[in-house]
């Protein structure tokens, strides 16, 4: 898989295939799952199967949902993924939640690869960093949503959950304070052309980080900013951190809108979207990272 500072070129499979890669739903090395019917119970189990070279290939499993009732008419072994039956943000929520380490979350799943976020040492020139690059980030998800490329982003502009007006606002804080704003550095500018590309050649992957990077930021971004505040800013509270209304509400619109979405992909997309995640988070946690510098 490409790194998000590795330069994007034409040679990069999944943009000369035009994101359409032909993808197995259940590839050696990855989780599956499976629904186990209850009998005549209407209801089934989902089991999550996992095979890979370190367990020699072979399989193993777990039930990782507890009974979701199936419409008597629905074929009773009808495969079925962890979140379908509340729409396609479920699924792609439940990928990512797994991708968290333990400590950031709940229901993570990964180890500890670096100091819990209480510990952390930020400064305020790493800071900087990372609010000049996600600057980046977020001012080019708002152009690629008005020039929309594919007629469905258009459907993400104006959800209220943009941020490059508030960022520009913190910028201007920090710069009235007499810090100098940095230029964006690597990991911005790579994931910045990263985005931009998949953007016009791969719709399913490019909303993937855009479901992501909106969604993080509104949960654990929130609780990073809120420690950083506490540490380096007087607990002062950015503009980054703020929305205009009901911050639940405008999640839950945006939710509907890559539900309905979603609806016109066929599976292999939806698995090909779901891939993804794995890449948002190494692109946004080289951004994060910045803080430390
Ligand atoms: C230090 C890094 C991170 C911390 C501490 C963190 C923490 C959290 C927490 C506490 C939640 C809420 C869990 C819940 O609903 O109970 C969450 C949700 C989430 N996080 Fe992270 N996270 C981090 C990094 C990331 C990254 C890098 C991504 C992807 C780019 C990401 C994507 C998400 C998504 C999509 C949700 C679900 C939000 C929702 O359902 O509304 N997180 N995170």
């Amino acid at each position: 898989m490409a790194s998000c500072t590795a330069p994007i070129s034409p040679a990069q499979p999944a943009l000369r295939q035009g994101g359409k890669k032909s993808r197995s739903l259940q590839p050696p090395g990855r989780l599956g799952f499976v629904s186990l019917p209850l009998g005549k119970t209407g209801f089934h189990l989902e089991a999550m199967v996992s095979s890979s070279s370190s367990s020699g290939g072979r399989a193993s499993a777990m039930v990782v949902a507890s009974a979701a009732s199936t419409p008597a008419a629905e074929t009773p072994n009808k495969k079925r993924y962890p979140g379908e039956a509340k729409g396609f943000v479920e699924e792609m929520r439940f990928v990512a939640m797994r991708l968290h380490t333990r400590d950031q979350a709940k229901e993570g799943e990964k180890e500890s690869d670096a100091q819990p976020i209480g510990k952390w040492q930020p400064s305020i020139d790493g800071y900087l960093r990372f609010l000049v690059d996600s600057k980046l980030v977020y001012d080019t998800l708002d152009s690629i949503l008005e020039k929309a490329v594919y007629p469905s982003y258009a459907e993400f502009r104006n959800t209220g959950l943009e941020r490059s007006e508030s960022l520009a606002k913190d910028l201007e804080w920090f710069k009235s304070q007499g810090h100098v704003i940095p230029e964006p550095s690597s990991p911005g500018t790579s994931y910045a052309k990263y985005l931009e590309e998949l953007s016009d050649t791969d719709p399913q992957a490019f909303i993937c980080h855009f479901y992501n990077i909106y969604f993080a930021h509104s949960a654990g971004g929130r609780m990073i900013g809120k420690k950083v505040a506490e540490k380096i800013l007087d607990g002062r509270e950015l503009e980054f951190y703020k929305w205009d209304g009901d911050l639940s509400q405008l999640l839950q619109n945006v939710r509907e809108k890559l539900n309905a979405v979603a609806t016109g992909w066929s599976r292999e997309e939806k698995d090909h979207c779901l891939d993804e995640t794995e890449k948002s988070f190494k692109c946004s946690g080289e951004i994060l990272r910045l803080i430390l510098s």
